[in-house]
């Protein structure tokens, strides 16, 4: 029998009803006027998701930093911004209470875009090292050399990660997800391809994941009850040739399982080596239909730690196998992005299976395409939050260049709103003789 829709408890005690998780989509949904909180179409989309049937939802990635965001339209809580307006706050407790009502628990994913910080936006990308992203002819147009991080900077991010995390607690959500998968800072400062630090922070894998642990830690002692949720997502491997890799991940998540976390994700890749998304996979993963389904095997057998295992899952076969040692939980993103309700329709016996249409393409490859697919999603979201049907059979390309465009919209009313608040905040505070963090 199928163990998907059976409950399962997490090592703070939460019960979570079935095992099926909505995993992490960044929506690009902000209000930009209401300084990078939810817009009414992002509030919506998670009232559709919370009564979807997923156990869990976490959020698409928060942004712990407004002045170091993953894309123009990206959501940020933050101290700074909790006095820009009354509504900041509150648009946050409504999406997070729209996401309750429907059953589902709401963990929210928190992350740093460390060097994969667009350049769209005008702001300082920071890294482990000044080693720019390289995703071929267009890796000068998008992404600028990052500057490196110093001490300072690096213990700046670990106590934003932790106010974030309090913050969210306040607000009500059930939980946390660090991000530290995918490129981003600390997957960025795990890789020995990003990161090429002699201090404290890099060389060894201790030290290179030294980030990512000191990051839990600090969200630990920030955050008021025990009850509440810390996952985290890391990277199976990198994908490229001297990364990180498979072995790293698995100390990682013997060390994690020491920390007091409540799941641990496994996902795979980043923007230079779209893994996560189904391309440049090994071939032994992309077998699978569950692309890091054997990693997640892996780490369940040394892992009390419950693994959730993201990336391919669409059919209930596929479900079936990643939950079926009792120790994975499955994550699904894209199916979930353009059918909210699917964890309903399976448990009722369904098998839909939904997919993108057009995700092969001879105009698009490699970070391109595997970014186009993701806008794919991102259009059905957005239609799902205006009350719509979603749309997966929009073209790869239209839905890029519409994220495009939509994103210098974005970009430009950042700059002008947010940048604006910030940098007057800042004057303020450096007029009084106090550098506010
Ligand atoms: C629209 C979209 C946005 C995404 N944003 C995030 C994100 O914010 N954080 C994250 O960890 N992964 C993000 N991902 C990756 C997914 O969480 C997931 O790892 C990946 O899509 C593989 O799962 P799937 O095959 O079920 O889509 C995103 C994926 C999509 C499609």
């Amino acid at each position: 029998m199928s163990l998907a829709f059976e409950p399962v408890e997490l090592p703070n005690g939460v019960v979570l009803k079935n095992r099926i998780c909505k995993a992490a989509m960044e929506e690009n949904l902000a209000d930009i006027d209401h300084f990078l909180a939810p817009s009414h179409e992002l509030i919506e989309l998670y009232r559709a998701w919370g009564k979807g049937g997923s156990a869990l939802v976490l959020t698409g990635h928060v942004m712990i930093d407004p002045r170091a965001l993953g894309s123009p339209g990206a959501l940020c809580l933050c101290d700074d911004l909790v006095d820009s307006d009354p509504a900041y706050l509150d648009r946050f407790r409504q999406m997070i209470d729209a996401c309750k009502e429907g059953g589902a628990e709401i963990w929210l994913q928190i992350n740093h875009p460390g060097r994969q910080t667009p350049k769209a936006l005008g702001q300082v990308a920071k890294g482990p090292s000044a080693v720019a992203v390289d995703i071929g002819r267009l890796s000068r147009v998008m992404f600028d050399k990052p500057v490196e991080m110093t001490e300072e900077d690096i213990q700046v991010v670990i106590r934003r990660f932790a106010r974030t995390a309090a913050l969210a607690e306040e607000l009500g959500a059930g939980g946390i997800e660090v991000h530290a998968a995918h490129g981003y800072l600390l997957s960025a400062f795990a890789s020995p391809i990003a990161n090429k630090r002699t201090d404290r922070w890099g060389g060894s894998l201790e030290n290179r994941t030294r980030l990512l642990f000191e990051v839990v830690k600090a969200i630990k002692r920030e955050v008021k009850s025990p009850k509440f949720g810390v996952g985290v997502k890391i990277n199976s491997a990198d994908f490229q040739r001297g990364g990180f890799e498979e072995q790293d991940a698995l100390q990682v998540i013997k060390t994690l399982n020491t920390l007091g976390v409540d799941f641990i994700e496994v996902s795979g890749g980043s923007y230079e080596s779209p893994a996560m998304r189904g391309i440049n996979l090994s071939t032994r993963s992309a077998q699978r239909e569950a692309y890091f389904l054997d990693f997640a095997e892996k780490a369940a057998a040394l892992s009390t730690v419950p693994i959730m295992c993201t990336g391919g899952i669409v059919r209930r076969e596929t479900l079936d196998q990643v939950v079926a040692s009792g120790k994975t939980i499955a994550g699904i993103a894209t199916a979930i992005g353009i059918m909210p309700d699917l964890p309903n329709r399976l448990e009722r016996g369904e098998d839909p299976a939904p997919r993108l249409k057009y995700t092969t393409s001879w105009v698009l490859s490699g970070s391109v395409l595997a970014s186009a697919t993701t806008r794919q999603v991102n259009y059905s979201m957005e239609r799902i939050g205006r009350g719509k049907e979603p749309c997966p059979g929009v073209w790869p390309a239209w839905a890029l260049l519409m994220d495009q465009v939509a994103g210098l919209g974005q970009a430009s009313k950042y700059k002008k709103v947010v940048v604006k608040y910030l940098d007057e905040r800042d004057g303020r505070a450096v007029k009084r003789g106090k550098k506010e963090e």
